[in-house]
């Protein structure tokens, strides 16, 4: 089964209203591969998403970058899955590592999420990744694994699933994986689903790289059989994205 490239650019917690608005149009002018090649969305912040929704280019879809676990209520400062389906956001970021690292989300905690947002109608980029300590002691594929698995127990349907494989040690430090590096950790993940999800969400199954791209190296990365797109930090601020896109073709 084919799977579409995915290009997906998460903004973080960065822009202004002036900024956004520049960021939208050099966008919006970006001579870029169609829809039936590759599939781009973009993540700005929670504020930003009417303004980015409402002015991009229709061939570009957008994400936010977290929700809540759970149906909205007395929850002060988080935005329900209810509202971003009610905004018609169709995408959500969960599980990314600066919020399971200086959040303190946990595995399980990211499954619910997952799973919650999955319920309600949303499509997920899920993140997975290990620390620079984790990699040297040669813990990270057990590491992904277990991260994985805590999405695979809550989840039974994968369709609206896209995996970013993201080391945290190559999250805007410009260290990037090599694509040897990405390559292997995709393929292991790939057998993971495999083995104990089916074959079918293996070969369906979007797995995209984070870290460090840059229009520079997403082309060799892009080459990768098992890489299947990227989910970009630093460089989707920037005219560079476009080139990202590019590197569907
Ligand atoms: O979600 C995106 C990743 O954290 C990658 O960020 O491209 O700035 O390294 P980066």
């Amino acid at each position: 089964m084919g799977r579409k490239f995915f290009v997906g650019g998460n903004w973080k917690c960065n822009g202004t209203n002036e900024e956004v608005k520049k960021i939208i149009s050099t966008l919006n002018a970006g001579d870029v591969p169609s829809q039936d090649v590759v599939e781009v969305v973009v993540s700005p912040p929670f504020v930003f998403l009417p303004l980015t929704k409402g002015s991009l280019r229709s061939d570009f879809h957008v994400a936010a970058q977290n929700c809540w676990i759970k149906k909205g209520g007395a929850y002060t400062g988080e935005i329900s899955a209810e509202m971003l389906v009610n905004l018609d956001i169709p995408w959500v970021i969960l599980g990314h590592s600066e919020r399971r690292l200086i959040l303190g989300e946990s595995n399980e905690f990211v499954g619910d999420k997952v799973a919650y947002a999955l319920s309600q109608g949303l499509k997920v980029i899920a993140c997975v990744g290990e620390t620079l300590e984790q990699r040297e002691s040669g813990s990270t594929l057990e590491v992904v694994a277990a991260q994985t698995k805590a999405i695979a127990d809550r989840v039974s349907d994968w369709t609206n699933v896209v995996v970013a494989y993201e080391p945290v040690w190559a999250i805007g430090t410009g260290k990037v994986a090599t694509p040897a590096q990405a390559q292997e950790v995709h393929a292991e993940l790939r057998k993971w689903l495999h083995a104990n999800i089916s074959p079918e969400v293996a070969a369906s199954t979007r797995i995209i790289y984070g870290g460090s791209v840059n229009g520079a190296n997403c082309k060799e990365l892009a080459a990768q059989a098992d890489v299947d797109g990227f989910l970009v930090g630093g460089a989707s601020l920037k005219p560079e994205f476009i080139d990202i896109i590019k590197s569907a073709e």
